[in-house]
């Protein structure tokens, strides 16, 4: 078995690694290159954290990230970027059937977004994340920002972030469930072993260049030394040895900027529960699956969960009608934490050995489990960063609460931008038919759009175990997107070898 340290985590640029929650500032940057020579001379010599451990964490980080657009202007050639997946190449606005998927109609529709929508004018060329120590960010700026980094960039937008701790701006903790990488291999991939849910994730989930949970290489740029001579020094393919790994140790960032309407959310809500604040708090709760100090609804009902553990080590097998914790509610959408086989397969002996086997032959399952069936191959890595500040429901719901931006810069880190971000967005958070639910997408995120059919999509349910389902309709949209894009974070080889290429374009013929 591979030891952790074995892993090369020196070549791995650090957030796909740590949260670096310690480090409460930050800034993200979002770039044009104005000059290419001095773009790479600066690449050259930029202080990229790897994700090596430290004794303890470090005072400053920078981590950074390409757009397809600026791997093309800094000379990366067809041959690697047409190896790329098509989401990254083509992008997130790419056509108004990939923007009705994601939810980005309506108020989110792109044409109303403040940067990424065009890729021209408004989507950048490099996204860069400084991270620091209370009060370190600005001198770790104008570190960043020498004179080289002046000339080789233009600074097409700041996006706000501010220090909310663990939580978002409508309150509720939001540094909880990411899933653990399994860096030492400890786990097999192979379905016969992998029934249940599991928070234990094969690399090559979220690190290109690795085997992923179905045992296979991401399609990713693979290049030949022999005709490129700059990438001798990339890591080898590990499942090619004649060839190079550009995408090795890299990752994709997806990248949005939400709007959070927080008083809005508190208003609605505080209408909604009568103006009584328990149960304002129980609505709060229900929508987003957990109690705002991140209890999780189903703590109480689960043997092993105490209510002061956040605990993330449970399943939704024995709460199937959500009456507990919805279905709809939006952390059981965007992580239903089903195994290979869904549902409650707990029995033993004969009886399990026959319902196994009739679920593994897809006798007696319902439609809709099979759009939440293995969990496993949509977990996405969470990094963002929050912005605004974080208003108490009860000033929110005040009248004359003082207009004021809130949002939170979502990041997630995957290998497969269609398989875990689009697919996460689109089957279980945008789409209002989800797991025997119509009407009804994710509470928090919805746009409230018709459907085409005319169906309403403004609903949320909850059941209650005590009575009848309790009914909310019209909801208003609480969250819209500003803009977002996919990058490409490099393994840091990757990132020398990006630097390097010659003025004229790269991968020639030595
Ligand atoms: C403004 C927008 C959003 C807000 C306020 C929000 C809020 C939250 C909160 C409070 C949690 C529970 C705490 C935790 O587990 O860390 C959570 C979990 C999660 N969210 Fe969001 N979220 C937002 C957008 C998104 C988006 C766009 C996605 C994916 C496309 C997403 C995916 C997830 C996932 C995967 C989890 C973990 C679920 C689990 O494993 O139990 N969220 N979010």
């Amino acid at each position: 078995m591979k030891k952790s340290n074995d892993f090369e985590f020196d070549d791995l640029q650090g957030l796909l690694r740590f949260g670096y929650g310690k480090l409460t500032d930050s800034c993200f940057m979002l770039l044009n290159i104005a000059n290419v020579e001095a773009a790479k001379q600066w690449l050259k010599t930029a202080p990229i954290s790897n994700a090596v451990t430290m004794d303890s964490p470090p005072d400053t980080v920078l981590q950074i990230a390409f757009s397809v657009h600026g791997l093309r202007i800094l000379g990366i050639g067809e041959s690697i970027i047409s190896d790329f997946s098509d989401e990254f190449i083509y992008g997130m606005t790419r056509n108004e059937n990939c923007s009705r998927r994601l939810g980005d109609i309506g108020r989110n529709a792109p044409e109303r977004w403040e940067w990424g929508n065009d890729s021209v004018t408004t989507m950048p060329h490099i996204l860069l994340l400084l991270y620091a120590k209370k009060g370190k960010l600005e001198a770790w700026r104008k570190t960043v920002e020498d004179e080289r980094f002046s000339q080789a960039f233009q600074l097409l937008r700041q996006l706000p972030t501010s220090n909310l701790g663990r939580f978002e701006p409508f309150g509720f903790d939001d540094s909880i469930s990411q899933p653990t990488i399994d860096w030492t291999y400890r786990q097999s991939t192979d379905p016969h072993e992998r029934d249940r849910y599991s928070n234990l994730l094969a690399v090559g989930e979220m690190v290109l260049g690795y085997p992923n949970e179905y045992g296979q290489y991401t399609a990713r740029p693979l290049v030949d030394p022999k005709k490129d001579h700059l990438a001798t020094d990339l890591p080898d393919a590990e499942d090619d040895p004649t060839l190079k790994d550009f995408a090795r140790n890299g990752t994709y960032l997806v990248l949005r900027e939400l709007g959070q309407d927080v008083p809005g959310f508190w208003q609605f809500l505080d209408k909604a529960s009568d103006s009584k604040p328990k149960k304002r708090e129980q609505l709060a709760a229900a929508m987003v699956g957990r109690e705002r100090n991140g209890t999780p609804l189903i703590a109480e009902h689960i043997p092993g969960i105490s209510r002061k553990d956040h605990g993330n080590h449970f399943t939704y097998d024995l709460d199937a009608t959500g009456n507990h914790c919805p279905i709809s509610a939006h952390v059981r959408r965007a992580n239903p934490r089903t195994g290979d086989l869904p549902g409650n397969i707990t029995d033993v002996g004969i009886i399990g050995f026959i319902r196994r086997l009739t679920k593994i032959l897809g006798f007696g399952q319902k439609p809709e489990e099979d759009l939440v069936a293995s969990s496993r191959f949509h977990r996405l890595f969470r990094r963002g960063r929050s912005y605004g500040n974080v208003l108490a429901p009860e000033d929110a719901i005040k009248p004359d609460i003082p207009a004021a931006k809130h949002g939170l810069q979502f990041i997630c880190l995957v290998a497969n931008i269609s398989r875990q971000f689009e697919f996460v967005q689109n089957a279980w958070i945008a789409n209002s038919k989800f797991n025997g639910l119509h009407e009804e997408p994710d509470p928090l995120l919805g746009n409230r759009e018709p459907l085409m059919s005319g169906e309403s999509t403004d609903h949320f349910n909850r059941p209650d175990p005590s009575g009848p389902m309790q009914k909310i309709c019209h909801l208003p949209q609480f969250v819209a997107v500003h803009g977002g894009g996919y990058f490409f974070m490099p393994g840091l080889r990757a990132l020398k070898y990006i630097s390097a290429l010659p003025a004229n374009g790269g991968n020639r013929s030595s």
